[in-house]
């Protein structure tokens, strides 16, 4: 028999502008409610609006902490994110309180990766410069050496972080006939043979590297990493590419190269904060390209991630494996 309203799980979504397809899967077998936000919820509004739920539908711009697992209360059973990246939430307070997790992998891996190499060929080959001077009347004639940059073919790629999605940034480099492919991962990774890409050392992928392009999870680890001393073992005519957190790059150190020439170029599709305030001098940088953090904005992919994290929510609320648990 149907379980009465009363009794159904009651989940709780941090925004208005979720996807359809997740909303309509939990909207069957739960009680939906929703912020009446289309951006992030005002954190006091939050904290009242979970009280007593079994389930958060969330995404990447609300922070999960011991605060909001309070605020829940012992009645949460899983928090769903609408996203691979986890550094959001504390996981370890989750474990404690036998809260689970469910996030986005996989789905977004070709989205992400297609936007990767979209920001590389902008960055090296200057698309936003260049519309700009078609726009302003800086189009003058076809001139030799005007709108140059460095081309992809014949160089050397470091990709930094070698799971999925850098995996998926490594086979479509090699696609552009590119010499070498270097990664830097924790552990050696078995389908680097696909594309020949040879593990290094940090230091060796910052030396040799023509274009450095980060793929690898915000954790402890990889804090700050993107440091002064990195940039500064970098050639001077790099090219560093940033789509997976703004929290891997020592921001003021990047700012500092890429005004003093240390790199040539960035990429970037994720800041520290976001949105980057629009005084920033990121954004003034002719040499720098910022994206508002869209690698995953492809329209099926986010309808998919939606529908992912709804099953990950009816699944852990049933008992029963989720199809993508932390
Ligand atoms: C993620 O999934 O972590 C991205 O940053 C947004 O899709």
């Amino acid at each position: 028999a149907r379980k009465m309203s009363s009794e159904r799980f009651q989940v709780f979504v941090t925004r208005n502008d979720m996807p359809q397809g997740g909303i309509d899967l939990l909207k069957k077998e739960c009680d939906v409610k929703m912020s009446t936000h289309p951006s992030t919820m005002p954190r006091e509004e939050l904290l009242k609006a979970i009280a007593g739920v079994n389930g958060i539908f969330c995404s990447l711009t609300d922070r999960i902490d011991k605060e909001v697992l309070d605020a829940a209360g012992p009645g949460l059973k899983v928090i769903g994110t609408i996203s691979v990246g986890h550094d959001h939430i504390d996981l370890a307070e989750c474990k404690k309180r036998g809260v689970q997790i469910g996030y986005t992998p996989d789905v977004l891996t070709d989205a992400t990766a297609e936007l990767t190499m979209a920001l590389l060929l902008s960055t090296s080959r200057r698309l936003p410069e260049a519309q700009h001077e078609a726009r302003t009347g800086g189009w003058k004639s076809w001139a030799p050496t005007w709108m140059t940059g460095p081309g992809l073919a014949g160089s050397t790629v470091g990709i930094v972080g070698f799971g999925r999605i850098g995996q998926a940034v490594a086979r479509r480099v090699k696609a552009f006939n590119t010499k070498k492919i270097l990664y830097f991962n924790r552990s050696e990774r078995p389908e680097a043979q696909e594309t020949g890409a040879i593990k290094v050392t940090f230091d060796e992928l910052l030396t040799q590297s023509d274009f450095i392009i980060c793929c690898a999870a915000l954790v402890p680890e990889t804090k700050a990493m993107f440091n002064k001393a990195a940039f500064e073992k970098m050639k001077n005519t790099a090219i560093f590419i940033n789509t997976s957190r703004g929290g891997t790059v020592d921001q003021d150190a990047l700012i500092e190269a890429l005004q003093n020439n240390t790199i040539r170029a960035a990429g970037l599709d994720v800041t520290t904060p976001e949105p980057l305030p629009l005084d920033n001098p990121l954004l003034k940088l002719p040499n720098c390209v910022v994206l508002p953090h869209i690698g995953s904005a492809a329209i099926e992919t986010r309808n998919t991630m939606s529908e992912l994290t709804a099953n990950n929510i009816l699944a852990a609320l049933k008992g029963k494996p989720m199809p993508a648990e932390l």
